[in-house]
């Protein structure tokens, strides 16, 4: 089953041609590991994704991003919005909202119009789904800037996951955090895909074969090759492919 269909994605910054003819079917409830080095278009292609993109006044997209490998999310009449609560995103650095903890992962629920008792039993859930009931059961009202940045990042995880999104987008998202609290998103990441689709942006090869189920490797703006991670990692088929799990270049 393919959780996004890309046909045909071009992006450009101004004249800079970001992303060229992109098609890749993204399957649903595994993790999906953009790869690549830098500059060579994975923030590009996953903020394509919740059309992130158009923040910036500057760029042009054609081609098609079909969710649920039918409904195009540049199609006319789409409402944005809606586009991002099914599909969120969870940034490199976490970015707590200047609120309580528990204002922070209630704040999503809050706008689709839920209130009191239900959202105490989301803001609990979701604290304990990213494991992080226990260290903050106590001090709920208390600012989320208090918290460590591992702790952090698994709250602005949970406030990702709080609007119940189909489709959770990663990047880099355990590049800013500590060795254990790393591996402690990725453990996250892993039991979450028995109930989301989730996309993950790395340049660091090892996390991607911890991690990956599906591969995409990017080069210059260009999907290089892409398949399962076994194979792609095994028996990679393009020589530029195994060039960079070689650490030759990139
Ligand atoms: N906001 C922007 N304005 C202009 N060019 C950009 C912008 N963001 C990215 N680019 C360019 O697009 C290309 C791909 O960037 P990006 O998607 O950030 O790559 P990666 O995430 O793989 O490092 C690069 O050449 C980069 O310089
Ligand atoms: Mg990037």
């Amino acid at each position: 089953m393919v959780a996004l269909a890309v046909k045909s994605l071009n992006v450009w910054y101004g004249p800079t041609h970001a992303l060229k003819n992109i098609t890749v079917d993204i399957p649903v409830r595994q993790i999906t590991a953009i790869i690549g080095p830098s500059g060579c278009g994975k923030s590009t292609l996953l903020k394509s994704f919740n059309r992130l993109l158009e923040l910036n006044e500057q760029v042009r997209v054609t081609g098609q991003v079909l969710l649920d490998g039918r409904e195009d999310i540049y199609g006319p009449g789409v409402d944005v919005t809606e586009i991002r609560t099914r599909i969120g995103l969870l940034a490199q650095k976490p970015f707590p909202l200047p609120m309580s903890i528990f204002d922070n992962v209630a704040y999503g629920p809050r706008i689709h119009g839920i209130t009191n008792g239900g959202l105490d039993k989301v803001v609990t859930s979701h604290l304990q789904a990213v494991g992080l009931w226990d260290e903050v059961r106590d001090r709920l009202k208390a600012p989320a800037t208090g918290l460590s940045v591992g702790q952090q990042q698994r709250l602005c995880l949970a406030r990702s996951l709080a609007v119940e999104p189909e489709i959770l987008l990663c990047d880099e998202s355990t590049a800013s955090l500590d060795p254990i609290s790393a591996r402690g998103i990725e453990a996250l990441l892993r039991k979450l895909k028995e109930k989301y689709t989730l996309v993950t942006v790395t340049h660091d090869i090892d996390q991607a074969r911890r991690l990956a189920d599906y591969v995409i490797f990017m080069w210059l703006g260009e999907l290089v090759e892409h398949g399962p991670a076994r194979p792609f990692f095994e028996q990679p088929g393009h020589t530029l492919t195994q060039a960079y799990l070689a650490r030759e270049i990139g």
